[in-house]
């Protein structure tokens, strides 16, 4: 008897055929769409680097927001542009900050819409970095804890549903947890950037959020991109300290952490689809070497297969507007 040939092609013929036996199904409601926020009224600024993304002031981003809601976006992360830095990042936890006065806004006006808050340093302070750094550019990890709870907690008061700690400070998930509980806020969720990697990728993003360090880089920090095994270590202290969800960042590059972490995560696990990779898609796009819309599905596909829950993107409504329907 012969082997038989065996058709493979028999189930990718027809659409009804591969929709049926898709293994790996992207959902709106996975999806967490960035937005920045600086001070002003009508502000719709394009981010040059990043096209089809804007820095809006508090007003504009409720009309975007509720735009992105109608899609059917169901939550959105905030990173602020403040008036005014200084060396401590003052503005990031004044209860009249930016963040803290747009969450109050977005709640008010959209109560059903997920709020996130961002939170760290490096887009408060003068010098760019995520904390309170030395003369030498050090950075001082427990002073830098301090400020990051009372950050997080600014933001929570505010009427944030969760808050992103990203600073990669030693102990950020626990300090800002004890805070939280310390004022009947416990039942507000942590989204931890537990593995945040030191990457050229979020180079857009700084000139978004005009936070490039403006000394020295974020190795200090942020973790060496060759490494995995560590990566997985970042993600249990994270848990022991009180993550909710945990992220791997960015996501193209680091398919793999991701893979190894879902595999691992007793918790929900979140991918930062970030502003390099994001810029890239677009910039090929846009010279007609890519199709954009294909593209950025594949992409989106593959970090769900790699095993991400939800996925931070700035395509999150493009991919709304491919997926349709509900
Ligand atoms: C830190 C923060 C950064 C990003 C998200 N949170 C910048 C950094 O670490 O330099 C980058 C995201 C992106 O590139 O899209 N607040």
């Amino acid at each position: 008897m012969s082997f038989p040939l065996h058709r493979m092609r028999r189930l990718r013929g027809q659409p009804w055929a591969r929709e049926m036996v898709r293994e790996t199904r992207l959902h709106k409601s996975m999806l967490i769409e960035p937005f920045f926020v600086g001070e002003g009224k009508g502000k719709r600024e394009p981010v040059k680097s990043m096209p089809g993304v804007l820095q809006l002031s508090v007003d504009t981003l409720i009309e975007e927001c509720a735009l992105s809601q109608k899609l059917g976006i169901g939550s959105v992360i905030l990173f602020g542009v403040p008036g005014k830095k200084d060396p401590v990042g003052s503005e990031g936890y004044a209860e009249d900050g930016i963040i803290a006065r747009a969450i109050r806004s977005l709640k008010k006006a959209l109560p059903d819409l997920c709020v996130i808050a961002d939170v760290c340093l490096c887009e408060y302070t003068d010098h760019g970095h995520c904390g309170v750094v030395e003369k030498n550019g050090r950075l001082l990890n427990d002073p830098t804890l301090e400020l990051l709870s009372k950050e997080g907690l600014v933001y929570a008061q505010a009427g944030a549903d969760m808050v992103a700690p990203s600073a990669m400070a030693d102990g950020q998930v626990r300090a800002i947890r004890q805070a939280l509980d310390a004022s009947g806020l416990e039942t507000v969720p942590i989204l931890s950037y537990a593995a945040k990697y030191a990457s050229a990728f979020y180079g857009p993003f700084r000139e978004a959020a005009q936070s490039a360090p403006q000394f020295g880089d974020r190795r200090s920090y942020q973790m060496d991109p060759a490494n995995a095994r560590e990566a997985l270590r970042e993600v249990e202290l994270d848990i022991e300290e009180g993550a909710d969800l945990v992220m791997v960042k960015p996501a193209l590059s680091y398919l793999d952490v991701l893979r190894r972490v879902a595999e691992r995560s007793p918790v929900p696990v979140a991918a930062y689809n970030v502003s390099g990779e994001y810029s890239m898609v677009k910039a090929a796009a846009e010279r007609g070497w890519i199709d954009g819309d294909r593209t950025l599905m594949e992409i989106l596909t593959s970090i769900r297969r790699a095993g991400a829950d939800v996925i931070i993107t700035y395509h999150a409504r493009e991919a709304a507007r491919i997926l349709g329907g509900s």
